[in-house]
């Protein structure tokens, strides 16, 4: 798999690493789920199963990838195997990779960008992480900041 400019990742990460706590957010906030929906409309999102089984249901207006060796398709979704299998139908499309922990750490050094919202806490037992990004990426622009979160845009540094 090679670094592709439509390949893309968003995620929302506590001041010490924590994504996701006995399979859901450890936190609520709104004003980043509306980022969230802003930046990825219109776009093929991939998760890992366990991301998925943590949804309501189909994230409208987006079409929902799952990546899954243990799934059957099911409607509404389209579920793929492995990575690989994911990343050849993307098209010309871009593709937001949207976790969990397992998906980014497998794909992020390939992402092209990576929309990172900061959340300005701690999280105590967190079971979910995100992967240090630092050696990757560089920050590039800042979308949003308030009281409890930053939003940062950063693009991944060149190949060596
Ligand atoms: N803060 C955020 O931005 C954010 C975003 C998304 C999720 N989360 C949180 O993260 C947690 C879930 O993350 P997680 O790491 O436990 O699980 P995950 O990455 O969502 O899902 C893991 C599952 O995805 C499938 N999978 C992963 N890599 C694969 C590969 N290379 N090939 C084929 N299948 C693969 C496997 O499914 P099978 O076992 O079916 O094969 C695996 O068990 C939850 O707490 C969720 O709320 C947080």
């Amino acid at each position: 798999m090679t670094t592709s400019s439509r390949l893309k990742a968003i995620a929302a990460v506590s001041q010490n690493g924590v994504i996701g706590k006995q399979g859901d957010l450890p936190w609520r906030l709104s004003g980043d789920l509306k980022w969230f929906k802003k930046i990825t409309m219109g776009s093929v999102i991939l998760m890992g199963r366990k991301t998925w089984e943590s949804l309501p249901g189909i994230l409208p207006g987006r079409e929902n990838w799952v990546l899954s060796r243990t799934m059957n398709q099911t409607e509404g979704i389209r579920v793929f195997p492995t990575i690989d299998s994911a990343l050849s139908e993307i098209g010309d499309r871009i593709l937001f990779i949207i976790g969990g922990g397992e998906l980014y750490s497998a794909t992020l050094k390939d992402c092209a960008e990576l929309y990172l919202t900061e959340v300005l806490q701690e999280v105590e037992d967190g079971d979910a992480f995100f992967p240090n990004h630092l050696e990757w990426f560089d920050p590039v622009e800042t979308l949003h900041e308030c009281e409890e979160f930053k939003l940062r845009r950063w693009k991944r540094k060149p190949m060596e």
